[in-house]
C-alpha cells in the first residue's frame, strides 16, 4: 500500500527520497513522485509505474533545496496516472502533500471547497487535504495542519511541505502509520522503519492524533490539539542489510529458505528449561488462562488461514471452544461475546486496517486481546493487551511465507501452553510434543532440500487454468493457503476446498484439465483423503499429493506426489506450507510474474 518517506537535511534530496522509496517498494504501488522547495517554489516530479520511471525523471530534472516528500501510491480514488499520483498541490501551488489512507468525506469537502472557487486537477481524495489547508492557511502551516487534520474523516497519515516555509515538513498520523526518525542534522519522516534505516536506528513511532513538526536540526510532537508532547525513542537492531536477497532471485525465495532458522530462533526463544516463555510483551496470568473458555480469532488472508488452522488446534488440544473470523466480516458483524472471551488479531504487518478494526470493537467490549505480530511497535502491537511476537525478521514479499509458519508454530505452542494450564494434557504428552518441535526445522530442511522435485512438477502443470486444491481437519486451511499462494502470484484461479465437500457442487469443476492438489499425509483423516482423492481420480482430475515420507499407497492414485517427512498432525501444517509455497512460486516465476510485487496487491493492507 501507499510508502511516505520526507527528509530534511543537507544530504542530496534526490537520492535521499529515491533510496526511501525504494525501500518502500515492496509495499505495493502503481505511481510515485516528489516534490521539494527548490529556491522558494515548490518543485513536483510525478509519474504512474514503476519507481525506475521516476528516477529517470529526476537524472533529467533533478530535484533541488533542503526539504522533501516522496511517495509511491497504491490508487484508491482515482486510476494510476500521472495527475493522481502523490505529491498533491495546492492552486497556488505553495502547499505540497503526500498521504497514506482514504479520507471519507472528501467529497463533502471537495464541495465546499469548489464552492470557495478552489480547483481541483486530479481524481483523488488526496488533493482535498491540499485544498484545505491551503483554505486554512495564514503563515503558519503547522496551524492549517492541525485545523484541517480536525475535518478530515476516514484515516490519514500525511507529510506536507510549503514554499513559503522551505526548512520545515509537517507530517499528522490518524489511522494509518507514520514513524520518525530522528537524526544528526537530519530527520525523516516514513510510513514503515526500512525507509530509514539508511540514516537513523532512532526512531518515534506517532500515534493517532499526533504532529510533529521536523526541522533540520529540531523535531516537536503535537497531539491532536496542539500542545506540545513528549515521545518515547526507540532504537532499532536489526540491520537494513537484512533486507537485501543475497543470493535469491526474489524476496519470496528467500524468505521460504529461511524458515527453517526462523523456527529456530522461535524455539531457542520460547522454550526455556522452566516452560514456555511468549515475551515481555505476554502479559497474562497463568490463573486467567487456565480459565478461559472460549477464543475467537480474526484476521485477514494468509493470517486468517493461520487463524484457522489455530481453532482446530485449541479445539483438538486445550479443548477450547474456539471461533475464526475474517476481520473485515468481524469488524461488523456485531458479535456476540458473551462469556468474555480471549481476541486473537494475528497479522504479519500490525498494520491491517480491518484486523486493527476488529481488535478496536473487542476493546470496546472491554474484551482482552491477545494479537501474533511480526512488526513490533506496529499499531496492532501497541494497542493489544498482550503480543506473541512472530520474530520472522522483515518479510518483504507480498505473499506471506515465513510469518505464516511462524504464526502457526506460536500459536501451537500457546495451544501446548493452555493444554497444560487446563490439564487436558499430561506432562509425558507435552515432553513427547516438545521434542517434535525440536525436529521441525531439520524437516524443513529436508523439503527445502528437495524443492528441484518441486520445480519439475511445477513446469508439467504451469500451464494449467484452473488449479484445486483439497485438505481435511487440520490441514482444510493449508489447502485455502495453498490455493491463495498460486492464485495471488501466478494469477491463475485456484479454489481450496474442505476435500469432503466436493461432492456437494465443486467435484462438477473436476475434469482432465483440472489439477487437484491433495494433502494428505498420515493423519487422523487420512483414509477418508484417500476416498476423496479416488472420487476425483475416477473423474478424470490431474492429481498431486503431498504425503508423508514412505506411503506406497498414493502412488498408484496420484499423477505426481511430493514427499514431506513424516510428523505429529497437528504439526503438519508447518511443513506442508512449504511445498505448497515452492509450487507456487515456480509456477509463477515459470509464467513470468513478478512474484515479490504481484499486480494490485500490497503488502500491508492499511484501507480497508
Ligand atoms: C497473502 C498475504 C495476505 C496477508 C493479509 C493480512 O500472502 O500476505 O493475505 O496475509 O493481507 O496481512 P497481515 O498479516 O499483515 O495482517
Amino acid at each position: 500500500m501507499c510508502g511516505i518517506i520526507s527528509y530534511v537535511g543537507d544530504k542530496d534530496i534526490n537520492s535521499v527520497l529515491m533510496a526511501g522509496l525504494w525501500r518502500l517498494e515492496y509495499r505495493g504501488y502503481d505511481s510515485s513522485g516528489v516534490a521539494s522547495v527548490m529556491d522558494g517554489e515548490l518543485e513536483v516530479r510525478k509519474v504512474e509505474g514503476r519507481l525506475m520511471n521516476l528516477q529517470e525523471i529526476l537524472s533529467d530534472k533533478p530535484l533541488g533545496g533542503k526539504v522533501g516528500i516522496g511517495h509511491t501510491r497504491w490508487a484508491t480514488h482515482g486510476e494510476p496516472s500521472d495527475q493522481n499520483a502523490h505529491p498533491q498541490v495546492d492552486c497556488n501551488e505553495n502547499i505540497a502533500i503526500v498521504h497514506n489512507g482514504i479520507i471519507e468525506n472528501y467529497y463533502t469537502l471537495k464541495e465546499e471547497l469548489i464552492k470557495k472557487k478552489h480547483i481541483f486537477k486530479s481524481n483523488t481524495d488526496t488533493e482535498v487535504i491540499a485544498h484545505l489547508i491551503e483554505e486554512n492557511y495564514d503563515g503558519d502551516l503547522k496551524e492549517s495542519v492541525l485545523k484541517s487534520a480536525s475535518r478530515l474523516e476516514g484515516s490519514f497519515a500525511i507529510a506536507v511541505i510549503a514554499a513559503s516555509e522551505p526548512d520545515e515538513i509537517v507530517a499528522y498520523r490518524y489511522g494509518s502509520p507514520l514513524i520518525v526518525g530522528l537524526g544528526k542534522n537530519e530527520n525523516i519522516v516514513a510510513s514503515d522503519i526500512p525507509a530509514v534505516l539508511d540514516h537513523t536506528r532512532r526512531i518515534v513511532i506517532l500515534s493517532d492524533g499526533e504532529m510533529v513538526v521536523l526541522r533540520k536540526d529540531k523535531v516537536e510532537f503535537y497531539n491532536n490539539k496542539g500542545e506540545r508532547i513528549e515521545k518515547e525513542e526507540r532504537e532499532i537492531k536489526w540491520s537494513p542489510t537484512s533486507l537485501d536477497k543475497g543470493k535469491y532471485p526474489h524476496y519470496m525465495l528467500k524468505e521460504i529458505y529461511e524458515q527453517p532458522e526462523v523456527i529456530e530462533r522461535n524455539i531457542a526463544l520460547r522454550m526455556e528449561d522452566e516452560g514456555l516463555n511468549f515475551g515481555e510483551s505476554f502479559h497474562f496470568s497463568p490463573h486467567e488462562l487456565a480459565h478461559l473458555s472460549h477464543i475467537v480469532i480474526q484476521a485477514c488472508g494468509t493470517s486468517w488461514h493461520a487463524g484457522y488452522i489455530g481453532k482446530y488446534l485449541f479445539e483438538s488440544l486445550a479443548r477450547i471452544h474456539t471461533e475464526v473470523d475474517i476481520s473485515s466480516e468481524f469488524r461488523y458483524r456485531n458479535p456476540v461475546m458473551d462469556g468474555e472471551p480471549l481476541i486473537m488479531a494475528i497479522s504479519q504487518s500490525g498494520e491491517t486496517a480491518d484486523t486493527l478494526a476488529g481488535l478496536r470493537e473487542a476493546k470496546a467490549k472491554f474484551l482482552n486481546v491477545l494479537s501474533l505480530v511480526n512488526v513490533r511497535g506496529s499499531t496492532i502491537d501497541r494497542e493489544s493487551d498482550s503480543t506473541i511476537y512472530l520474530n520472522a525478521g522483515p518479510e518483504i514479499g507480498v505473499a506471506s511465507t515465513k510469518a505464516y509458519t511462524s504464526q502457526i508454530f506460536q500459536l501451537y505452542l500457546f495451544d501446548l501452553y493452555l493444554s497444560k494450564l487446563k490439564w487436558t494434557m499430561d506432562a509425558p504428552e507435552i515432553e513427547k510434543r516438545v521434542k517434535e518441535v525440536n525436529e521441525i526445522p531439520e524437516k524443513m530442511r529436508k523439503i527445502l532440500g528437495s524443492a528441484d522435485n518441486i520445480r519439475k512438477i511445477a513446469e508439467k502443470y504451469k500451464d494449467s487454468k484452473d488449479f484445486m486444491f483439497i485438505g481435511r481437519g487440520i490441514n482444510y486451511p493449508s489447502a485455502l493457503e495453498g490455493a491463495l499462494k498460486l492464485k495471488e502470484i501466478s494469477y491463475i484461479h485456484a479454489t481450496g476446498y474442505p476435500a469432503g465437500e466436493m461432492k456437494h457442487g465443486p467435484i462438477a469443476l473436476i475434469d482432465e484439465n483440472t489439477p487437484v492438489v491433495a494433502i494428505a499425509p498420515h493423519s487422523s483423516v487420512y483414509e477418508k483423503m484417500l476416498n476423496n482423492i479416488e472420487e476425483l481420480k475416477s473423474r478424470g482430475a490431474r492429481i498431486i499429493i503431498i504425503a508423508s515420507l514412505g506411503d506406497k499407497r498414493v502412488k498408484e492414485l496420484s499423477n505426481d506426489v511430493f514427499y514431506i517427512p513424516p510428523s505429529e498432525e497437528s504439526l503438519s501444517p508447518i511443513l506442508i506450507a512449504l511445498p505448497l509455497q515452492l509450487f507456487a512460486y515456480y509456477i509463477a516465476v515459470l509464467n513470468g510474474r513478478d512474484v515479490d510485487r504481484p499486480r494490485n496487491l500490497a503488502k500491508s493492507v492499511t484501507v480497508e
